[in-house]
This record gives structure tokens, C-alpha cells and sequence, in this order.
């Protein structure tokens, strides 16, 4: 194993062993999974969503549902294989019936995704929905530039954290075009930009 293995399978043993965080007794008493991340580990794009659904807390795989696919099929639409990005989410424990996350669960998972940045030390990281955009660009600095989804999704922020440079875009969550098709297409333009920054 070579480095970034070994700090990323790190964080997966902390999560996993996570007794203080207030979904652990959620996740145990239904034998649900943490979804900690998947994908490459040199990977130039991270994508960061918001918490596990069901079918990921079932499998321990981020993405894997309903909102996967339509993720899948936006990589597929620039040209990027899945296995070429990496995936994760700020909350990695589902919360009970998919709702919003609370403060109290980003604080105790933020801190994870932190490090996750850290060492896969992506060129760009694309935010899928609200909350990963409010985390990582309060994050970054960038919380003076923060304003409602629909007034900068698809714009690129650039931060510095540690002297690295990397470019923040925030993105509709796939799943919000479940509901609302014209967003769909919003997305797929949004994706375009994304693919100008690798
Ligand atoms: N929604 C998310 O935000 N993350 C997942 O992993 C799945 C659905």
C-alpha cells in the first residue's frame, strides 16, 4: 500500500469505529455501512455530495442509487470514466429517512472529508448540492463568495488551502433533477464548464 492508501484506509477505520458521531447507533442498530469515498486516489476531480442514501448505506458504495446513475450518465456526457474521478460525501453515515443533515453530523464528519482533500489533493472539486457547497467553500475561504444555488452553481472559485491551488465548482445535486427535469439540463451545461478545468 502506498501512502495515500494508508491515510485513506485510515480514515475509513476512524469512521468505522466513529462511536461519538450521532448516527453511529442509527447505522449499527440497522446494519447499515458508512460510505467513506470511492474512485482514484490520484484522481484531478473529487466530487463531494452530501450523506448516503439508503442503497449506499446498504452497500458502503457513495452514489450508488438513483442519484448515481444520473451522476454516471453526466461523467459519461464529458467523456470521464467514474473510476477516473473520486466520490464522496461530507456526511458518511445515512441519516434516518434522508434527511437534511444536521450541524452536529457535518461537524463530526467535516473533519474526515478534510483530510480526504488533503491527500487526494484534487485539482478540482466539483460540491453536489447546498450543503457540500456551504462546507467546502466556508472551508476555503470562500464564504464571503457563497450565495444561493441557483445564483452560483456552475461558477469556478479558486482557493489556495495549504499553499495548493484547486478550483471549487459548485454543482446542482443530481438528485434534485429527479424532481425538477429542467435542472437536468442546467447540470449537463454546468458538467461542460467542469470539463474545461481538467
Ligand atoms: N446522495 C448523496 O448526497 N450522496 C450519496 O452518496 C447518495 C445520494
Amino acid at each position: 500500500m502506498d501512502n495515500r492508501d494508508e491515510a485513506l484506509k485510515k480514515i475509513k477505520d476512524e469512521v468505522i469505529s466513529l462511536s461519538t458521531s450521532p448516527l453511529f447507533a442509527y447505522r449499527t442498530e440497522n446494519k447499515y455501512l458508512p460510505v467513506i469515498g470511492e474512485g482514484n486516489h490520484f484522481a484531478e476531480i473529487m466530487f463531494v455530495g452530501e450523506a448516503p442514501g439508503k442503497n449506499e448505506a446498504l452497500t458502503g458504495k457513495p452514489f450508488c442509487g438513483r442519484a448515481g446513475k444520473i451522476l454516471d450518465e453526466l461523467l459519461i456526457s464529458i467523456g470521464i470514466d467514474r473510476k477516473d474521478v473520486y466520490v464522496t460525501n461530507i456526511v458518511k453515515d445515512r441519516p434516518p429517512e434522508n434527511r437534511d443533515p444536521l450541524p452536529e453530523e457535518i461537524e463530526a464528519y467535516g473533519p474526515f472529508l478534510d483530510r480526504q482533500i488533503e491527500i487526494i489533493a484534487p485539482k478540482v472539486i466539483a460540491t453536489l448540492g447546498r450543503f457540500s457547497m456551504q462546507y467546502v467553500m466556508s472551508r476555503f475561504a470562500l464564504e464571503w463568495e457563497l450565495s444561493s444555488i441557483s445564483d452560483i452553481h456552475g461558477k469556478v472559485f479558486d482557493a489556495e488551502p495549504n499553499g495548493t491551488k484547486i478550483k471549487v465548482i459548485p454543482l446542482y445535486h443530481p438528485a434534485a433533477t429527479i424532481y425538477n427535469q429542467h435542472l437536468l439540463g442546467t447540470l449537463k451545461e454546468d458538467f461542460q464548464v467542469l470539463k474545461t478545468l481538467i
